[in-house]
């Protein structure tokens, strides 16, 4: 292949982008990955934690899992906590063996970019100014500037992996896809700690005070959450203070405090519902959060941008195998299927958690009743397990 041309050219190296190519390299397709960060830069992201029983398969199974293997930390449950009283969600036995695992985001990317390069894959990082071209013609073709140069990629296909903020889908014409969205009233104060776990599983917390969550990333560094304000600033809140707020939102009876270490990283971070329908046009495929956004509450995104990529990488070995495209043609509706249950179940876990200012006695009482029924039928906690530690695949 000349340079200046590829199978598929991807633009975005998340999650998604790097998951894509690296199933494409497997299936001996081409691809050349551009992304606007550094490799430094995209390696530091902090965001997700969770991965799906089916997303730690597929990294397992295409070679990529090995350092998850030895790092990563494998938990049977999740506790819930209202009322002051805390509940053991047992999600391995619910769901006949499937485990809620906790490796970050960016050991994913590191682990994926990684692999890319020793395959002699070609990621090109810092790049700018990138262009999406003729995605209606069977010539598209991806510009862009890396330094003083500006280039031109010419390919069969376009993966729009760039995320929720990226370009690709903004190179559609007007009209072209529908928006579903819905805004909440709050966001998330993400904290880093250093210090020992707090708890040996994740806690969800549901407070009048609002929504807390103690994760984990590993035997040393912790990922703790409340919800705030999503216009809130993160000067605003001192180390005391956000510890303060911990120790209220997370209380029990029997006096059961977080670990307190340093705070070595404070975020805020807005919560929404968005699906973008369809997810393709002509030779242009969306995947991940350039498609579709969920509140982080049901720790979806990452796993479902996975999702993605499978359907996507299978559709177009497919195509190249046998010239049909009907896989090609089907990739959106395939994928919206997952999408969509997604979306139910994260703004079901986030309506089930939050407060928000409008609640009024009836929200809250009914909001404690439907934590009750969970909590107490089988049935209720099993649809909660498998959801979370993830639905299988279509195939
Ligand atoms: P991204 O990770 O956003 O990657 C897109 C890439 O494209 C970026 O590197 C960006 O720099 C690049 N890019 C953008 N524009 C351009 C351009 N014009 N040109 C070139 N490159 C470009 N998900 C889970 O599954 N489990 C969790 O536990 C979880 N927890 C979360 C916690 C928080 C606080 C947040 C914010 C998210 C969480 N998520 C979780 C969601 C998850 O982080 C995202 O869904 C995931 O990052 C999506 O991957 P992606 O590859 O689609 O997009
Ligand atoms: C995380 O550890 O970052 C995390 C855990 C659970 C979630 C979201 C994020 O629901």
């Amino acid at each position: 292949m000349s340079p200046g041309r590829t199978q598929v050219a991807i633009v975005g190296a998340g999650p998604a982008g790097l998951l894509l190519s690296h199933l494409l390299h497997l299936a001996r397709i081409e691809s050349v990955v551009l992304e606007s960060r550094s490799r430094d830069e995209v390696q530091r992201t902090v965001r997700a934690g969770v991965l799906e029983q089916g997303t730690v398969d597929m990294l397992r199974d295409t070679g990529v899992g090995a350092r998850l293997d030895r790092e990563a930390l494998f938990h049977r449950g999740v506790y819930l906590r209202f009322g002051g009283r805390t509940h053991h969600i047992d999600m391995e036995g619910l769901t006949g063996g499937k485990r809620v695992t906790l490796y970050a985001q960016q050991e994913v990317v590191k682990d994926l970019i990684a692999a890319r390069l020793e395959a002699g894959g070609e990621i090109r990082f810092g790049v700018s100014d990138v262009v999406i071209h003729d995605v209606l013609s069977d010539r598209p073709g991806v510009s862009f500037r890396q330094g003083a140069d500006a280039q031109r990629i010419e390919c069969d296909f376009v993966a729009g992996c760039d995320g929720s903020h990226g370009m690709s889908r903004h190179s559609l014409p007007e009209g072209a896809l529908a928006r579903h969205e819905r805004m909440y009233p709050f966001g998330w104060f993400g904290i880093l700690v250093e210090a020992p776990p707090s708890s040996d599983e994740l806690i969800y917390a549901r407070h009048d005070r609002g929504f807390a969550l103690v994760s984990t990333r590993s035997r040393m560094l912790q990922r703790m959450y409340f919800q705030c304000d999503p216009a809130q600033k993160t000067e605003a809140w001192s180390d005391d203070r956000i510890w303060a707020e911990l120790r209220s939102r997370l209380e029990t009876p029997d006096g059961w405090t977080p670990v307190e270490g340093p705070i070595t990283q404070k975020v805020v971070v807005g919560m929404r519902s968005l699906v973008f329908e369809p997810m393709q046009h002509g030779n242009l495929f969306l995947a991940g959060d350039a498609a579709h956004v969920v509140p982080p509450t049901g720790a979806k995104g990452l796993n479902l941008a996975a999702a993605d990529v499978r359907v996507l990488s299978r559709a177009l070995q497919r195509f190249y195998q046998s010239r049909s495209r009907d896989a090609l043609e089907g990739y959106s509706a395939t994928c919206l299927t997952r999408v969509w249950n997604a979306q139910r179940f994260s703004y079901w876990m986030t309506m089930l958690l939050h407060r928000a200012d409008s609640d009024t006695s009836f929200d809250r009482n009914r909001q404690l009743a439907e934590l009750e029924y969970l909590v107490h039928s089988r049935a209720a906690m099993t649809s909660l397990a498998e959801n979370y530690v993830g639905l299988p695949f279509e195939d």
